[in-house]
């Protein structure tokens, strides 16, 4: 589980992540947005910083940002563990490969719902994540769209076949209870939760999903 924290209440961020922490996560999904490659504007650097500096969780980048490759640098500095970019988002897609592993850092490439699966295979063997959105990108508390999950089974099936069975491929975006299996079945490991961990009580929601992924 990477618990995203778009969704928590800011208010109490601290607390709510040191929940999640002690509830079995080890990942955190921070959602870094630009206004431009998507519509709307969440948080950045000063928060990602403030928070390094409190837990040792895996801190899983998500740059929703235009020409991601003119921050790499300073979201490596800043504390991440893994940075994601999107594909849609550059124009030079190994560069911001190289970029990050440069930086000794673990690489995400993630793609939006209408990006085939067929785009991303060039670079699957150069990285260390897949992340399939299963909504469109830009905000929490969206549903789930169904046809991602065929992606998902699709990558699967294909990275398995070229020996990649180590890929991680993460989803993201309108995961719940309910759905959970569905997306690992379809043969996705990392799984994004904001709404379905952050609203309520959290360390209920974490607990109700690990019992889905025994
Ligand atoms: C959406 C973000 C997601 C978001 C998921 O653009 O990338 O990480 O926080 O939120 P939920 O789980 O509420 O759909
Ligand atoms: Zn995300």
């Amino acid at each position: 589980m990477s618990p995203s924290i778009l969704a928590a209440d800011f208010w109490k961020l601290g607390e709510q992540i040191n929940t999640v922490e002690k509830n079995g996560a080890k990942w955190l999904h921070i959602d870094v947005m630009d206004g431009m490659f998507v519509p709307s504007i969440s948080f950045g650097m000063p928060v990602i910083e403030t928070i390094r500096r409190r837990t040792d969780l895996f801190f899983d980048v998500h740059l929703m940002v235009q020409e991601p490759e003119r921050y790499f640098e300073e979201f490596a500095r800043l504390g991440a563990d893994l940075i994601d970019f999107h594909l849609e988002a550059t124009e030079d897609v190994p560069g911001c490969i190289e970029k990050i592993k440069s930086l000794g850092k673990k690489v995400g490439i993630a793609i939006k719902p209408d990006t085939p699966v067929s785009e991303v295979m060039p670079y699957v063997r150069d990285v260390d994540l897949v992340l399939v959105m299963t909504v469109e990108p830009g905000f929490g508390g969206q549903k789930l769209i169904g046809k991602c999950v065929d992606k998902v089974t699709e990558l699967r099936v294909v990275t398995d076949r070229i020996g990649l069975d180590d890929i991680n491929i993460e989803v993201d975006g309108g995961i719940t209870i309910d759905n959970i299996n569905n997306v690992t079945d379809a043969g996705a490991n990392i799984i994004v939760a904001g709404s379905a961990v952050f609203k309520g009580d959290i360390a209920e929601n974490l607990k109700a999903f690990n019992e889905k992924l025994r």
